[in-house]
């Protein structure tokens, strides 16, 4: 298992476990915690035991953004050419679902990361935003495209002109959130998530969340048809005999994952 400085990276059962751990910063995303979490994210990724990750931060902050410290005083071709924020592209494309667990802060950098995940779920205490056009930036991995995806061209035109804040009642009613619960509460509901989706077919799992993918990256018609074709797939598996005779026999499925 790969050793991290900024993360802490667990296993339990078929679920991983990613937990930011910059405390001193709220979970700033500097360079170390961007290579780890991609890192880690991969792993999970790669192991055919693991059916779900969950990715989480502390109870103030889930991440309050990139590192500004480290970038404030970068010039546009370092944030052109080498950019810094290149491996996040490798974060948003594994295949496992990623269950984002946000309390306490979700800014810039952070919510971003949050909306790379699949599912999204608020501790009562967490705020959503992206304030860079306070500090004379805008969004830069990935908030002007899904904000607006999520929750409407005019509400996230808003936060991303204004830089305001908003809480987890008011990205729940967004749509943001997949759903608020008392912050106590928020780990074990994550838990529960994460391991009833890692207790489906993985390959059954990695269908539906690349079909999903696609209702974001296409029109209707192409995500109908990609769909059409995804579904029809599934008849190839095993699973798909197993789950459908189980339901004929009136008994729990156990998949194979084949
Ligand atoms: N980068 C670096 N350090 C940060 C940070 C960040 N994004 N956010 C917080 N910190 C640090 C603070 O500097 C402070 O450290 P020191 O004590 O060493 O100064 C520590 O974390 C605690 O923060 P505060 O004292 O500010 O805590 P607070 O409770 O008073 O305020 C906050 C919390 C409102 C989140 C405030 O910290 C804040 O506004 N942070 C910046 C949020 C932000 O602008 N994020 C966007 C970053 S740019 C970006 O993300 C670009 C992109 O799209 C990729």
């Amino acid at each position: 298992m790969t050793e991290y400085e900024t993360i802490i990276v667990e296993t339990r059962g078929r679920v991983g476990w990613i937990t930011l751990n910059r405390p001193e910063a709220l979970n700033a995303l500097n360079s170390t915690l961007i290579r780890e979490i991609v890192t880690a994210g991969k792993e999970f990724d790669h192991d055919p035991d693991i059916g779900a990750i969950v990715l989480t931060g502390s109870e103030k902050a889930f991440a309050a953004g990139a590192d500004i410290k480290e970038i404030a005083d970068k010039g546009y071709i370092d944030m052109y050419l080498n950019d810094p924020f290149k491996s996040w592209a490798d974060f948003g494309r594994l295949r496992t679902p990623a269950i984002a667990a946000v309390a306490g802060f979700a800014l810039g950098g952070g919510c971003e990361l949050a909306m790379m995940c699949d599912i999204i779920l608020a501790a009562d205490t967490a705020k959503f935003g992206q304030p860079e056009i306070n500090l004379g930036v805008i969004p830069g991995i990935g908030g002007t495209q899904r904000l607006p995806r999520a929750i409407g061209k005019y509400k996230a035109a808003e936060l991303v002109l204004t830089g305001r804040m908003m809480g987890a009642e008011e990205a729940e009613r967004s749509g943001l959130v997949s759903r608020i619960v008392p912050a106590a509460e928020l780990l074990d509901e994550a838990a529960k998530v994460a391991e009833i989706i890692a207790s489906k077919s993985l390959p059954v799992v990695y269908a539906a969340k690349d079909a999903l993918q696609a209702a974001q990256e296409s029109t209707l018609a192409e995500g109908l048809r990609f769909e059409k074709q995804a579904f029809a797939a599934t008849f190839a598996l095993d699973d798909q005999t197993e789950g459908m005779g189980a339901f004929r026999e009136k008994r729990t499925p156990e998949f194979s994952h084949r």
